[in-house]
Order: structure tokens, then C-alpha cells, then sequence
């Protein structure tokens, strides 16, 4: 199985993952395929191994056996800002911006990897602006606008709400363009009109950016409503594939979550 080619309908394929932590098993045989275009989410109970299985994808975590293909090519061994640059975009559980940063400082930090100058040094200590500042400059407002985040471009992440600094975020993740972007449950904390938002700009930025996007989801109304593929994951193993009408009257994956309430 795993040396056979790589399918060229995946953007993005695991197989057959193990991974251990000393006597924690965190992934058993896990594989995953992710489609063009597709919106794919990972479910399961807490500690199942939503998030070691994402790690493995963007490549923090290094797993024991099984390989990891990025666009037919065998990335397994390469590093995390190796598979960043090449196109594995990623937002990570909690906040992850700068909090006395504006929005737009935010989403220029997206640009740090592909920089030839830094970034931050530009910034936050010369202001010198190069062509190649001017040209990312631009595309961090077109990102601003595509987020509606016009009104609080200047404005500390620090001051704003969880939504809004969860959104500056997204911005930073899509400031690379990937080609396929990796969000580990981007909607925990969020009130229900934050959820709502955020789901549509995940699915305007698959229709607008043609790329797959693969997260991990606790609010199963909103996994329902927006994925057309999820994969269900049970003490570190894969129980079930499919849509959400597949998933939603899978026998396991209902005792599952029986099992854990
Ligand atoms: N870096 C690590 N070191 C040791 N154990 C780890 C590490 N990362 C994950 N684990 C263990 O692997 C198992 C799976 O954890 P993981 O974080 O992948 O679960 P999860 O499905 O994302 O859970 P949650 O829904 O709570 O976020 C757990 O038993 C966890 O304690
Ligand atoms: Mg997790």
C-alpha cells in the first residue's frame, strides 16, 4: 500500500500513520485523502488524535511509519516551514497573533517565510519599503478587504474580539496562498454569529482560491453544514470516511460518541 504511486486526484494524502508518544498511541494506521476543492473534516472524541494527525500533515509532528504526499510528491521528511513554503498553509487550536500588532502587521507577517529581507526588522525597525514590501503590502489589502477588515486594518489584534483575531489570523495563513490550508478547530471559543462568519469565509476562500481545506471541529452543526468529507477518528484510529449523511448514521461512529457522553 504505501509504495504504491501517489494518486494525482489528492491534493493532499496520509497513509497508513503511526505515531507514538512512549506508551501513548497517538495514530494507528490513519490515512487520510483530501480532494481538490474539498472542505474535509477531521471529528472525534478528546485526546483521539484530531491534532497529531494535522501535525503530521504540516509536518510538526514526525510520525513512526507511513507517508505523507503533498500534490504527488513525497513530503514526509520535510520540515514544517519547508511544507509551508511549498504550499501547506495552517492555523493552530487558541491565538496565534500578535496582540499589539495592527491587523495589516498581522497579515504581513504571513509573508515572512517567502521574504527574501525580514519582515518583522523591515517593519517593526526601519520601515523600509522595498518593491518587495510594496508588492505584499498590496496583496495584505486585498486580503483585508476579502476578510472585511477595512475598518480595523490599524487596529491592535490585542483590542479585538476572539472572532475578529481568529479572522486577522485566517488572513495570516491565506498570505501565503497555499494550496491547501490546514485549520485545527478554528471556531472553539466563538459565540454562534463569530461560528457563522467564519464558516462562510472558509467557504468563500475554497470557491475564490480553488483549494482544499481540512479542519478540525467540535460544533457538529457547522461540520454538517460546510464539509463534503469527513474523517472519523477514535483512540488514534480511523472508525469512519464519508459525507456527513454517511458519517452522521455510521453505527461506530454513533457509539463513539455515545460512548463518551
Ligand atoms: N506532543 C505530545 N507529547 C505527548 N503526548 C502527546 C503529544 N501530542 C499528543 N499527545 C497525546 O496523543 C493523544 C492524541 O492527542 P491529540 O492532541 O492529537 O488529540 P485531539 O483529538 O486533538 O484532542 P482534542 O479534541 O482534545 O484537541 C493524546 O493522548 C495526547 O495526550
Ligand atoms: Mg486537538
Amino acid at each position: 500500500m504505501s509504495t504504491a504511486p501517489a494518486d494525482s486526484d489528492l491534493v493532499l494524502e496520509a497513509r497508513d500513520l503511526n505515531l507514538r508518544f512512549g506508551a501513548v498511541e497517538a495514530l494507528k494506521q490513519v490515512s487520510i485523502r483530501v480532494r481538490p476543492r474539498e472542505i474535509h473534516a477531521i471529528i472525534g472524541p478528546n485526546g483521539a488524535g484530531k491534532s497529531s494527525l494535522l501535525n503530521c500533515l504540516s509536518g510538526f509532528y514526525r510520525p513512526q511509519t507511513g507517508a505523507v504526499h503533498f500534490q504527488g510528491r513525497d513530503i514526509t521528511a520535510l520540515a514544517p516551514n519547508r511544507r509551508a513554503a511549498a504550499g501547506i498553509g495552517r492555523t493552530f487550536q487558541g491565538i496565534q497573533t500578535y496582540p499589539s500588532m495592527t491587523a495589516r502587521e498581522n497579515i504581513l507577517t504571513g509573508f515572512h517565510n517567502r521574504m527574501r529581507t525580514g519582515l518583522l526588522d523591515a517593519l517593526l525597525y526601519w520601515g523600509r519599503v522595498s518593491r518587495e514590501e510594496a508588492a505584499y503590502a498590496a496583496k495584505a489589502e486585498e486580503i483585508i478587504e476579502f476578510l472585511e477588515l477595512e475598518e480595523l486594518r490599524h487596529a491592535p489584534v490585542g483590542d479585538m474580539s476572539y472572532g475578529l483575531r481568529k479572522r486577522v489570523d485566517l488572513g495570516r495563513a491565506i498570505a501565503l496562498d497555499p494550496e491547501v490550508l490546514i485549520m485545527d478547530e478554528p471556531m472553539a471559543g466563538m459565540n454562534p454569529e463569530e461560528k457563522g462568519d467564519l464558516a462562510r469565509y472558509i467557504l468563500d476562500i475554497r470557491d475564490a482560491r480553488a483549494i482544499p481545506i481540512v479542519l478540525v471541529e467540535h460544533d457538529m452543526e457547522v461540520v454538517m453544514d460546510i464539509s463534503d468529507t469527513i474523517t472519523v477518528i477514535d483512540f488514534g484510529r480511523v472508525i469512519a470516511v464519508g459525507t456527513p449523511a454517511e458519517v452522521r448514521s455510521d453505527p461506530a461512529v454513533i457509539a463513539a460518541y455515545l460512548g463518551k457522553e
